[in-house]
């Protein structure tokens, strides 16, 4: 069972976990970091940037891409450049995405299987999925392929002109890899969030839920606001 940290607003949501981040590459300017897109870190994303922190030597890994152009305008990778990446002095070669060579992320993300990730920041799906890990997907898995589940596309069809337009696939990194990171932070949004949220870190650990997976990992901090 891990806590779930309530926070008064959305705003106390991105600098909460904005602190957490700058802490981390202050202390480690060569610090390797795990993000995530969506909707809710966009706040995250607004703040650092307007802390003007140095990210030259920062290293980023994204979780998951759909897989679809790069350049589409809904594309993760499009995603990250508009929101932080164009808007910091971190290098372009340093921002890694997952790509068909998932067994190379793998080894990028873990350096040859020495260093871990330093941090690693997480949304949740409506469904308790966490980067692209739907239901079903095993505690084991590492960076693959996957189909994106029917609530995942229901759930994103908000960022296109119609449902039809949601990729079905994706490339994400794995639950296992997840939990391969030496800190993780769970952020999530939303009334609509809660039931779910509760269920990972309050209920039984299962496949069914993959966030469940995150109560068996000892430096995770979970962070809600309605
Ligand atoms: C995105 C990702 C997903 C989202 C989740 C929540 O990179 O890994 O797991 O974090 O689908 O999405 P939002 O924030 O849009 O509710």
């Amino acid at each position: 069972m891990k806590t779930i940290n309530k926070l008064s607003s959305y705003k106390e949501l991105s600098s909460t976990v904005a602190d957490i981040i700058e802490y981390q590459i202050q202390k480690e300017p060569l610090s390797r970091l795990v993000l995530p897109t969506g909707s809710t870190p966009l706040g995250l994303y607004e703040e650092l940037v307007n802390r003007e922190l140095d990210w030259s030597s920062i290293m980023t890994f994204n979780l998951d891409v759909y897989i679809m152009n790069p350049n589409h305008p809904q594309s993760y990778q499009t995603f990250m450049k508009k929101h932080f990446f164009n808007k910091i002095n971190i290098y372009p070669n340093r921002c890694h995405f997952p790509d068909r060579n998932v067994e190379v992320y793998e080894q990028l993300l873990r350096i040859d299987f020495n260093t871990l990730p330093d941090l690693c920041i997480l949304g949740i799906g409506t469904n308790g999925h966490i980067a692209f890990n739907e239901p079903g997907s095993s505690f084991d898995s590492r960076t693959r392929v996957v189909s994106l589940s029917e609530q995942t596309i229901k759930d994103n069809s908000r960022f296109f002109d119609s449902i039809e337009d949601v990729p079905k696939q994706a490339i994400t990194i794995g639950l296992k890899t997840i939990m391969g990171s030496k800190k993780i932070v769970l952020m999530a949004n939303g009334k609509h969030k809660k039931d779910i949220l509760e269920q990972a870190m309050y209920g039984k650990i299962t496949e069914d839920v993959p966030a469940s997976i995150l109560q068996k990992h000892d430096n995770v901090e979970v962070f809600y606001c309605d």
